[in-house]
């Protein structure tokens, strides 16, 4: 695991920026895991700018999103397909059938999405951390070797994202469906960025923990080629 400190949260984004920016010129085939929430808002305006600018091509590249909440529609304002949409999708290139965000609250869409995934290897995963040390929306204690499953989201989740529905938890859906931790494991690289005192704790555990599902982070311990990409706040208990 590779700890990069930096100073803040545009720090974190340019240097996220500059892994995506290398897969993506290097393949121009690249399968990108893509992650939702506050985090990665700044690679994603990194990635519009330099496709506005540099013309980067992703009419070639793929993407598999991590999550998606289950009972709000597609296009809900707060679901992870308009997410996509907003700060990333409707500003590049790459064609909409080469784009892939779970969705549906069945086994028969949770083994749908699995397969589609085995038909690839994802180049470049990108990763949040929850405050409780989730990965994806695997919770703690998920079993390491699950694929795309639905989960029940923790208070804890649901408190933290509230802010997205108008700080009102009841708005906020219990549930979700997610690549597990043995989908996200299977990708080549990893990048895991946290920003903000409040993944103080679960950065410290994910490095210096024992691996175990009560903190799922703490499995990249096992991969090869992890990056976290850690600002001040966030890295200030390492
Ligand atoms: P955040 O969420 O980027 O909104 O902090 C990260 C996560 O829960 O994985």
């Amino acid at each position: 695991m590779k700890i990069m400190k930096v100073k803040n949260y545009d720090e974190m984004s340019d240097a996220a920026f500059q892994v995506m920016k290398e897969v993506v010129s290097e393949n121009p085939n690249a399968v990108l895991g893509l992650a939702t929430g506050s985090t990665p808002i700044g690679l994603y305006e990194r990635m519009v700018k330099d496709y506005q600018e540099h013309h980067t091509n992703y009419a070639k590249c793929q993407s598999f999103n991590l999550d998606e909440y289950i009972g709000l529609a597609q296009g809900h304002e707060q679901s992870y397909f308009t997410f996509m949409q907003k700060h990333l999708f409707k500003h590049i290139n790459m064609p909409k059938e080469h784009i892939h965000i779970p969705y549906g609250n069945s086994e028969v869409d949770c083994q749908a999405y699995e397969k589609a995934l085995d038909q690839v290897q994802v180049d470049i995963q990108v990763l949040g951390i929850g405050s409780n040390g989730h990965i994806g929306f695997n919770e703690p204690n998920t079993p390491f070797t699950k694929e795309t499953h639905i989960v029940n989201l923790m208070k804890k989740t649901r408190q933290d994202n509230a802010r997205f529905f108008e700080n009102d938890i009841d708005q906020v859906p219990k549930q979700a469906i997610t690549m597990g931790i043995a989908s996200i494991m299977k990708a080549k690289k990893i990048v895991l960025l946290a920003s903000g005192e409040h993944k103080a704790d679960a950065i410290a555990t994910m490095v210096y923990g024992t691996k175990d599902p009560i903190c799922p982070a703490t499995v990249l311990q096992d991969h090869d080629d992890v990056i976290v990409i850690v600002d001040e706040a966030a890295a200030s208990k390492l």
